[in-house]
């Protein structure tokens, strides 16, 4: 069951007009949530980052957090699966094509989907990545709906046979095309410094949680291309693939080509904070 402009209804009887501007410019913005033994995780910052998304590209909110937490309520409840992920996404609306703002109505749309741990081979092995020049525009704090740019990098990935691409602007790391990067470099995790040139992530926050908790040795600053590919290990996160280790970069093994201590541990912590927060009945 999904939710459009006010109304629940199953996926193939939903529609929405060729005019929409989220059809025709890509004029809107979207969140996934993940959500956990049936609850929502960490919803009030993700309401928040919707909120920074649309106040960017200059669309007002159609709901309040409360309508917001009754509606996607609702969109778990009418779907099966304990654990999901909810995508939801805004657009400007339906109107006859002209650039300027029109006055209408935003389209609404909500809908679920099976939300699936990470592969335990692939939590073993690691996965490969691709680096590629980061070739978006400078806002990708803004979660635009308009992805062309991170699906055209990602492809160059499954090109590869690579899970990810790591992006690559003025010298310095950025993200990969749907994840956050983390790198390890003389044993203390790297973080990139939230910025207009990379989406802030609900899960970045997280790991950067659990390692001050933790008291892992750590550094949020630029990260240089030489860096990035001298690392001993480098990971990535994202709601819907939690975390996992990346064990090749351009084909070359990263550190000894193996998940490393540190990828180790910081697993171990996410996977503890999920069982007693995610599902112990803590939403944040
Ligand atoms: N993408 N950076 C980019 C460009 C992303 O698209 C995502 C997530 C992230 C990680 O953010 P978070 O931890 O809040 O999921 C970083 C989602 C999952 C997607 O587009 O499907």
């Amino acid at each position: 069951m999904i939710f459009l402009n006010g109304q629940f209804m199953p996926i193939e009887k939903a529609s929405i007009s060729v005019l929409d501007r989220g059809f025709i410019f890509g004029d809107g913005v979207y969140e996934v949530i993940p959500v956990y033994s049936r609850r929502p995780f960490r919803l009030d910052k993700h309401l928040h980052r919707l909120q920074h998304s649309l106040d960017g590209i200059r669309l007002r909110n159609p709901y309040t957090s409360e309508q917001w937490s009754d509606l996607i309520g609702q969109v778990v409840d009418k779907n099966a699966g304990d654990d999901q992920s909810i995508y939801l996404h805004i657009t400007r609306g339906v109107a006859k094509r002209d650039h300027p703002f029109p006055d209408v109505p935003p389209t609404v749309f909500m809908m679920s989907n099976p939300l699936l741990p990470p592969q335990p081979e692939l939590l073993e092995k690691g996965v490969a990545a691709i680096t590629a020049s980061d070739n978006r525009w400078i806002r990708c704090d803004i979660k635009s709906i308009s992805l062309l740019p991170n699906v055209l990098l990602r492809q160059i990935a499954v090109d590869a046979g690579a899970a990810e691409t790591i992006l690559i602007r003025d010298g310095f790391l950025t993200e990969g095309s749907a994840s956050n990067i983390f790198v390890v470099k003389d044993q203390v995790l790297l973080a990139p410094p939230k910025s207009h040139l990379m989406l802030p992530g609900i899960t970045y926050d997280v790991l950067l949680e659990l390692v001050a908790e933790n008291h892992v040795i750590h550094e949020v600053r630029e990260i240089s291309e030489d860096e990035l590919f001298s690392a001993e290990e480098i990971m990535l996160t994202s709601s819907t693939r939690e975390i996992m280790a990346v064990t090749r970069l351009n084909e070359q093994p990263v550190g000894t080509g193996s998940p490393g201590a540190i990828f180790r541990q910081l697993h171990q912590f996410y996977q503890q904070y999920k069982a007693t927060h995610m599902r112990g009945g803590l939403t944040s």
